[in-house]
């Protein structure tokens, strides 16, 4: 199926991936009110459509998410500010508690508000065009849906620290040292090597995906004694399951198995 709103697209296919696309290339899709509106959209939708993994990318040649939309900003009022900040952080909270595997698609620029999407994301791939980093502090501001926190928790304190205080833009190979990006591939593959990774993704058994990336978030959430309680209760809840049962089988049998 395929659900359009004006600068984003949702498509889900058969395999139940679904790809959102911001389409908005003349403004190299950076994100205005309404496009986050959209977006928080088309999570619920992804999600009421039961998809096993949801691939974020952007339209046009010089790809990804360059940011919050400057002009938008340029004027806002403080009590103006902190709404625009909310709802880009519900769209990055959408994206993180989103109940199946988010991969960021990195085709092109992630800047500040565009990097901070991809850090919400599961997995990040980027093609060799990509260029990331979060500029924000040469606008006289600083990340603000949830960079500050996401990146230093993904790439430590120091490399944080300096991609915040230089707001240095940094290359798809940088970006992978950083260990900011899971891989790099040819720009030309990204889109094939991501559907590849999405389709086994999809077909692995969908409710130990979701205890597994459910029990991944703790480790951000909450102390590891907390985690660590989680992930016990979670781990002896898949028992009994269909796919525990199948997946365990399948291997005692020497088959393949036929989750649900
Ligand atoms: C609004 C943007 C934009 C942005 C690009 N455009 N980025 N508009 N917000 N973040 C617009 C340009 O104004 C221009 O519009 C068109 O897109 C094409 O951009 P160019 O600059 O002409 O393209 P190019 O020379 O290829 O340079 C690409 C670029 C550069 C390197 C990505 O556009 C750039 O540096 N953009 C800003 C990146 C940035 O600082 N992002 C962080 C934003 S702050 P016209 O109409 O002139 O054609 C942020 C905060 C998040 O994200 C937290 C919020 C609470």
């Amino acid at each position: 199926s395929n659900v359009s709103w004006d600068t984003l697209t949702l498509d889900v296919d058969d395999d139940g991936v679904a790809t959102l696309t911001v389409n908005r290339p003349d403004k190299l899709n950076a994100l205005n009110a309404e496009t986050l509106e959209a977006m928080l959209e088309a999570l619920d939708e992804a999600e009421a459509q039961d998809v096993r993994v949801l691939v974020v990318t952007g339209a046009g040649d010089k790809g990804f998410i360059a940011g919050a939309d400057i002009g938008h900003m340029q004027e806002l009022s403080t009590p103006e500010a902190q709404e625009y900040a909310e709802l880009g952080h519900r769209v990055c909270d959408a994206i993180e508690s989103f109940p199946a595997p988010v991969i960021a698609a990195v085709n092109g620029y992630a800047f500040g508000g565009g990097c901070e999407v991809a850090l919400a994301c599961d997995l990040r791939v980027a093609s060799e065009r990509a260029v990331i980093g979060q500029p924000e502090i040469d606008l006289g501001i600083v990340p603000g849906w949830g960079g500050t926190q996401r990146l230093s928790r993904l790439i430590g304190d120091e490399r944080a620290r300096r991609l915040v205080f230089f707001g240095d833009r940094i290359d798809a190979s940088d970006a992978y040292e950083y260990g900011l990006v899971g891989e790099v591939v040819a720009h030309d593959q990204l889109e094939d090597h991501v559907a590849e990774m999405a389709k086994e993704l999809a077909e692995k058994p969908k409710h130990a995906m979701q205890v597994a990336k459910e029990s991944l978030n703790m480790v951000h959430e909450e102390p590891q004694n907390a985690g660590l309680a989680f992930e016990r209760r979670a781990w002896s809840s898949l028992f009994g399951t269909h796919d525990q049962r199948e997946g365990m089988s399948a291997f005692l049998d020497k088959r393949d198995p036929e989750f649900e």
